[in-house]
């Protein structure tokens, strides 16, 4: 079982990770660094071009369900760590109805203090001169709010949502990037199953990891391990059965896998040759690998046929 203060550090390398690719200059993230620390490692560019795609990749599909919907909706970004896609949109005027992020409370503390003591993250919080409120773990905002809540408790999670104001009949969109993982599958399985049950018209974008059976993956899994961070869901990321049946078997219409070789193939290509020249890349067959031990899972129920279909990585 993975203990949650190491589940908790996944944030960490992951926030260092994006800082370090922003900072190189693979994407534009004004608010990163005023979350994540600078870290010691230098990462290789396959990792930076992994993290562009895993941003970019999801980016896409969160843009097309807010246009889609002309932002009459709520985002939801479940184990959100120090993601900062909530300012960008806002840089973007792509603001929903409610933008809602949730973590485990040692980590909503942290990014509660980083708001309040940074002016340009607590400036764009609200429409207009809307009140900001706080207290230890959770914020509020008219727009944005951070909650503190274990996400294999869903009556926690039920409960803070209240908090939130949340409308359960508005297209809403969940992002889970590099959470579910670290969960067991009965605790993701259910989490899954009570957005189904209460949301009416959901969109679901998980990134995670896929192909764990095979000799790369088994070799990730070990090298997860030896930093005390063990993947007690990872027999969801088998293969694109295991990471689609989950949605459908628990109350979603559609659901589809995509790998990350694929998702970095549709994205726009003028940007992809950009970033292809920011640092040179040796070896390509240690890319491709990355890329595809790594996929973006979407599901959606749209029981009024709003056109949700739309929302994938076609042009
Ligand atoms: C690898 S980090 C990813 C953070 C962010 N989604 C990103 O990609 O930058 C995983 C995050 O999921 C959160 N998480 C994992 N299990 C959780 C749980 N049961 N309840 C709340 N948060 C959880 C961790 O605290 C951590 O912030």
């Amino acid at each position: 079982m993975a203990s949650d203060e190491a589940v908790m550090s996944t944030n960490d390398d992951a926030s260092q990770c994006k800082r370090f690719a922003v900072d190189k200059g693979y994407w534009i993230d004004p608010y990163i660094s005023m979350l994540a620390m600078r870290g010691s490692d230098i990462h290789t560019p396959e990792i930076n071009r992994g993290y562009y795609a895993r941003v970019k990749g999801i980016h896409l599909l969160l843009e097309k369900f807010l246009k889609h919907t002309q932002c009459n909706c709520q985002v939801i970004n479940l184990g959100a760590g120090y993601d900062t896609t909530f300012w960008q949109f806002k840089d973007k005027n792509l603001i929903p109805k409610s933008y809602i992020e949730v973590d485990f409370q040692s980590v909503t503390a942290k990014k509660c203090h980083y708001i309040k003591s940074r002016k340009r993250l607590l400036q764009n919080l609200t429409s207009e001169d809307g009140e900001i409120k706080f207290d230890h773990y959770d914020l509020h905002s008219d727009i944005y709010h951070l909650i503190g809540a274990d996400l294999r408790n869903v009556n926690e999670l039920e409960a803070k949502l209240k908090s939130c104001n949340v409308d359960y009949t508005l297209p809403t969109v969940f992002v889970t990037e590099c959470v579910l993982v670290y969960m067991e599958t009965n605790h993701s399985n259910n989490l899954i199953k009570w957005i189904a049950d209460n949301f009416q018209t959901a969109f679901f974008i998980n990134y995670e990891q896929v192909h764990m059976n095979d000799k790369f993956g088994q070799i990730m899994i070990c090298n997860l391990k030896a930093r005390q961070c063990d993947l007690p869901g990872v027999s969801a990321c088998t293969d694109f059965q295991s990471q689609t049946q989950r949605f459908l078997t628990n109350g979603w219409e559609v659901a589809d896998m995509v790998e990350m070789t694929h998702v970095y193939a549709s994205l726009p290509q003028a940007d992809v040759q950009r970033i292809e020249k920011v640092e040179f890349l040796d070896e390509h067959e240690l890319l491709q690998q990355l890329l595809s031990h790594y996929c973006i899972t979407y599901a959606f129920k749209d029981p009024n046929k709003i056109g949700l279909y739309t929302v994938n990585f076609s042009p």
